[in-house]
């Protein structure tokens, strides 16, 4: 809801809790005056005819006080600025100017504002058609130009009663008759109320992405990136902060963002001595200086951006809510229980093997069978046949609908492997066409995995692996694609010079698009060597997401912890996998393999043909007991109530449906020292006057309790009559019902 007016020029932008406020000052500048919290219950505008200046004050240091929503360079160049372009030319005052051009000098004043839509979608904007459960409203778009030249910007603000999030984004219009040179725009440059603040963000590497990191901000910048084409697996953009003392895990407040982005992003936090805060989001600079010619707009891609009352438990629980029903394509819930034939067969599968596996797959509940890398050109090994994407005859001598079509009988559906970006240098695409890589010429290629990035500035690229990719899915039902991407840039060479990384990120959004408009039926999980691809542009596209490759259950509950900070569990994709694991050669039970992997999309990856009945019995039961819940896990309301590394190893996710009829705990002890106590944990989200029946995967009574007992004095290991002590791998499951409700 926003209130707005016309004399006062005072900008509230309310949400559920909190409220975002800007006016514009006597220099007709847009200014930020506050983000805070709001009285939930009341509508009527708080800050309409403030007389208080906003957060000025004089001298040298102006500049440290003055909150720009749109600092260009020109009025800000002591600090980071929201954007920075050259104009060739200007009116030459003879007698009073030097002809010192390009001017680089922008400074951009109010003009008008209005509520509705912008004139241009944002970068990285979904155009699959495919509905999400509930639709954005209308913007806040206020207008402001350039004095010398007529470049023109609308500032995009979106935000809803319904949550605590903000969206953002800039349009840019060159309205003049010059091609102006773009050096960089900021999709968004945050003020945050004065304070001395911890960032915690979200760091990593392969197999160890999402790891959370507090570090307290130092005077000056710090800088989280992506320079790998994708959103990496080395950082994310999200960051969560606080003033520690003020907040903590649960309560006080919290500010957050995080930029929808597919490709090179980069967040740049500003504090300075005084304790001013600025954070600025957007597509990294480096490397991506464009040309905006005359009549042309740009835009940026989406901020989101939250606070919360509530600690980063508060924040967190927005930001998934909103991705859950605004940014994931429906449906939602259910997602089918996978399987993924990788760790089973690597590159070595054939007819025989994957349908020996599917009707394992089958036989214990298994509704997804996914063959992964393999089965297409030469690609007996990873050195080879990236780029072709044909059936293999060595692998499936009469094509792969025998294969489908037993996947089909056994009554599971079908997916498949793609690595669309990449090419072998022994691959037919490759030798057909060399020049179709990044690369500079007369310069050594330099192979990463052994494979080369196919030039996606080149439009005859994308089109010929959109063409592929048609012409197999044409002729094949399939049902779910793993959209994978391997290796990371250098030498980046393209036919579109250094607009790459952003061409790169607007083929790869095309093609899924392309794909989701054609194919009805069809579901994409994001992959990239793991979680080097999980963002939000990439979830307004995927049904979910992979968020590593290290499949061991132990290092997973820290992965997915990170990963649940914002985005939604009904896209987190988890497997079961071999007892011995693959990654870290650490052995663990299949008890603890599943109760880590029921914390989100279920999906299994052990060699099914070399287990026992009786294994295969356990599996079954697992799955059967997780059909059980995962409305709860893919549609319920987390809380997690006990984290690791501050509850003494202890791991507790709690779903619970949005009427409080229903919840199921997940607890595990990720610890590496057996813990003697077993205090309770405390649930949420329950009705405290009902009355509960609680029970465990085995269906076996535990206890019945009011919400308010569960709440407040908390469940734990005893109460299923395990052992008192938590053991490393230690793990509890109750599926909560609510009974009847004891009120009045
Ligand atoms: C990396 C992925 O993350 C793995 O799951 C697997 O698909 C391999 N690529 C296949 O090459």
């Amino acid at each position: 809801m926003y209130h707005t007016n016309q004399q006062d020029l005072i900008f509230e932008c309310h949400q559920r809790s909190s409220c975002y406020v800007m006016r514009v000052d006597a220099e007709q500048r847009l200014r930020f005056v506050t983000w805070t919290s709001r009285p939930a219950t009341n509508s009527t505008p708080l800050f309409q005819g403030l007389k208080a200046p906003v957060q000025v004050s004089g001298g040298a240091q102006r500049h440290f006080a003055h909150f720009d929503e749109l600092p260009a360079y020109g009025d800000e160049s002591v600090r980071e600025c929201a954007m920075a372009l050259d104009i060739p030319e200007l009116p030459v005052q003879a007698g009073m100017d030097a002809a010192h051009f390009p001017v680089r000098d922008v400074r951009l004043r109010y003009v008008s504002h209005r509520i509705g839509q912008p004139s241009q979608s944002r970068a990285g904007e979904p155009q699959h058609g495919r509905p999400t459960s509930e639709q954005g409203g209308d913007w806040l778009i206020i207008e402001l130009a350039n004095q010398a030249y007529p470049f023109v910007v609308e500032f995009c603000l979106r935000c809803s009663t319904d949550y605590d999030i903000i969206e953002r984004y800039l349009v840019l219009h060159n309205r003049g008759d010059q091609t102006l040179n773009l050096r960089h725009a900021w999709a968004a440059s945050l003020q945050l109320p004065f304070g001395d603040y911890q960032v915690t963000s979200l760091n990593g590497s392969w197999c160890a992405e999402f790891s959370r990191q507090t570090t307290p901000l130092p005077v000056g910048n710090t800088i989280f990136e992506s320079r790998t084409l994708n959103s990496s697996l080395n950082a994310q953009s999200t960051v969560f902060l606080q003033q520690p003392g003020k907040a903590s895990r649960l309560d006080g407040e919290t500010f957050g963002c995080q930029l929808a982005w597919s490709g090179n992003w980069r967040v740049h936090i500003e504090a300075s001595y005084d304790q001013s805060l600025r954070i600025h989001l957007g597509e990294n600079p480096v490397d991506s200086q464009r040309s905006l010619e005359a009549g042309d707009s740009f835009a940026t891609p989406l901020v989101l951006a939250g606070r919360s009352d509530h600690g980063e438990e508060g924040l967190r629980r927005s930001f998934t809510t909103f991705h859950q029903r605004r940014t994931l394509p429906l449906p939602l819930i259910d997602k089918p229980v996978l399987y993924n034939s990788w760790e089973a067969t690597y590159f070595n599968l054939n007819l025989a093997n994957q349908v020996e596996l599917a009707r394992k797959a089958a036989a214990i509940g298994v509704e997804l069978f996914v063959v992964d890398d393999g089965w297409f050109g030469g690609r007996r090994h990873d050195r080879a046949g990236l780029g072709d994407w044909v059936v293999s005859k060595e692998v499936f001598p009469d094509g792969i609908m025998p294969l489908i079509d037993e996947v089909h009988k056994l009554g599971m559906k079908f997916g498949i492997w793609f690595e669309p970006e990449m090419v072998n240098p022994d691959s037919d695409l490759y030798r057909a066409h060399p020049d179709w890589v990044l690369h500079f010429p007369s310069t050594p290629r330099l192979e990463g995995r052994n494979q080369l990035i196919l030039d996606f500035g080149n439009p005859a690229v994308v089109e010929h692996i959109f063409q592929q990719m048609t012409t197999f899915l044409d002729e094949h039902p399939v049902d779910f694609i793993k959209w994978d991407m391997n290796r990371s840039p250098n030498a980046p060479g393209s036919q579109a010079g250094e607009q790459i990384w952003r061409k790169h990120v607007e083929a790869v959004h095309s093609i899924i698009d392309r794909l989701l408009a054609r194919y009805p039926q069809l579901s994409i999980q994001s992959c990239s060597s793991g979680g080097g691809r999980c963002d939000a542009a990439m979830l307004a596209r995927c049904c979910q997401a992979w968020t590593s490759d290290n499949t061991d259950a132990l290092d997973r509950i820290t992965i997915q912890d990170g990963y649940s900070l914002t985005y939604p569990t009904s896209a987190m994709e988890c497997w079961v996998t071999h007892t011995v694991n693959h990654q870290t050669h650490r052995n663990l039970s299949l008890d603890f393999r599943f109760a880590a992997a029921m914390r989100g999309v279920l999906g299994i990856g052990s060699s099914l043909e070399q287990l026992s009945d009786e294994e295969l019995d356990a599996y079954r039961q697992w799955i059967a007991f997780y059909k059980n819940v995962r409305h709860l896990v893919q549609g319920g309301i987390l809380h997690r109530a006990a984290l690791p590394d501050i509850d003494d190893g202890l791991s507790v996710w709690q779903f619970t449906s949005h009427d409080a009829s229903e919840a199921y705990v997940s607890a595990i002890h990720a610890g590496a020292r057996v813990v003697a106590n077993c205090h309770g944990y405390r649930l949420a989200d329950l009705d405290p006057l009902a009355t509960y029946e609680v029970r465990n995967h085995l269906g076996e009574d535990v206890v019945c309790a009011t919400g308010s007992a569960l709440m407040h004095i908390g469940l734990s290991g005893n109460d299923s009559g395990q052992d008192l002590a938590k053991h490393p791998g230690s793990n509890w499951h109750y599926h909560l019902k609510r009974v009847d409700s004891v009120a009045d």
